[in-house]
């Protein structure tokens, strides 16, 4: 490996794992190729501007012919694909640009794998392919029952994975990731939202009861787990790759709002997400066995990421001041009135 493509590496998790590739391997060329969309954001990699094994180039997964330059133009021998629409009430409201990229341009990276030969392709899933588990924990081989539009699109593009590699023999390993915090989250998603209304003295809105559970991940264990995969995973498998820190919706507000001084008060109850997955929890021992345990702390970690929204409002700021209001808006507008009519 040398040349790795890295699909919507302007984004969360995928800009967390540039940096951090090219921490640990000096030999690497990161080459990262994003639509930017709402979610990508070059600000996300500004720490990297001159450092001349990182590339950038602006692109549609699902372009072929963009595709296909950049896996030329770049001598691309890996590819980690982390692009994809990723939030589950967007994938509600139009699940169309779904289904585009997260089904469509998985399926053109596959036919461009298969067609330059390429050594490995990653394609970065998640535990909300498997649906909502009362007890117990999901284990690799369990059937998938996605229930959201963004599930069910990420369930489609890995079966798309898993048959690429069993008809073309195609290099292909899985990961499904847990829910993920950290630094240069968009601030839609629970975490980063919430942290970054409580510093606006803003409503926190806690969809339904607040006692649906997810287990979280520190995105610096995220990207680990994906460099073992990446590296040593078998041809063909698919990991599961939790925090081990379950935590209800309640518990994870109440700790965010304790981390900054901030009064409960601030909770909103508001009606709840359609559909709404009760719990995630994943067994990972197959990931265990190839080394791989979380180092994070999920209280040390959650702290830090509260610090790093606090000492960065300069990215957070600009994000929330633009488009992002409007979808608020839509997502939460009538929410927050019929919240605040009902009290
Ligand atoms: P994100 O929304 O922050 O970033 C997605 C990136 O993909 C953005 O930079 C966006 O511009 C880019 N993109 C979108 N459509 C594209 C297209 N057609 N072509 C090229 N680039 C495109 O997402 P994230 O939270 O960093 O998630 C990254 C991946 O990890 C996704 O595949 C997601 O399903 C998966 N995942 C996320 C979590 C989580 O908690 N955030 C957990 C498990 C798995
Ligand atoms: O589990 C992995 C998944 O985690 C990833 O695949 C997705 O890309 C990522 O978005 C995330 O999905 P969730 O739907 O679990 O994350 P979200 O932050 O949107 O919601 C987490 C929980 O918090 C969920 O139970 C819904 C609740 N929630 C969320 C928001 C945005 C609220 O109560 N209020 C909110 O405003």
């Amino acid at each position: 490996m040398k040349n790795i493509l890295v699909t919507g590496g302007a984004g969360f998790i995928g800009s967390n794992f540039v940096r951090y590739l090219l921490r640990k391997y000096p030999q690497y060329n990161c080459i990262v190729y994003d639509k930017l969309t709402y979610a990508g954001n070059m600000d996300n990699l500004r720490d990297l501007g001159d450092d001349p094994r990182y590339f950038f180039v602006r692109g549609d997964i699902s372009d072929r012919e963009e595709v296909d330059k950049v896996m030329v133009d770049h001598s691309i021998d890996s590819i980690v694909n982390f692009a994809a629409e990723s939030h589950v009430d967007r994938s509600i409201i139009d699940p169309d640009a779904f289904v585009q990229t997260d089904v469509v341009g998985t399926c053109v990276l596959l036919d461009a794998a298969r067609k330059h030969s390429i050594e490995r392709l990653h394609q970065v899933s998640t535990d909300e392919v498997y649906g909502s588990i009362e007890k117990g924990m999901f284990k690799e081989g369990d059937s998938l029952e996605p229930n959201s539009p963004y599930a069910a699109s990420k369930a489609g593009a890995e079966l798309l994975v898993r048959a690429y590699h069993e008809t073309y023999g195609l290099n292909t390993v899985v990961t499904r990731g847990s829910n993920t915090f950290g630094p240069y989250q968009y601030p839609e998603k629970i975490a980063s939202l919430f942290i970054t209304n409580a510093i606006d003295d803003h409503p926190l809105p806690l969809y339904g009861d607040g006692t649906q559970v997810r287990d979280w991940l520190y995105v610096e264990d995220h990207c680990s787990g994906i460099d073992v995969v990446l590296h040593e995973g078998q041809a063909g498998q698919v990991y599961n790759l939790g925090g081990g820190n379950e935590r209800t919706n309640i518990i994870v507000t109440k700790l965010i709002l304790e981390l900054m001084h901030k009064p409960e008060s601030l909770i909103v109850s508001v009606q709840d997400r359609p559909g709404h997955d009760r719990r995630y929890a994943l067994d990972c021992t197959l990931l265990h066995s190839l080394g791989w345990h979380p180092v994070h702390s999920f209280e040390d970690a959650f702290e830090k990421t509260v610090s790093w929204y606090r000492e960065n409002e300069w990215w957070w700021r600009d994000i929330k001041s633009g488009a992002f209001k409007e979808y608020y808006q839509q997502q939460y507008g009538d929410r927050l009135r019929a919240s605040a009519g009902v009290r």
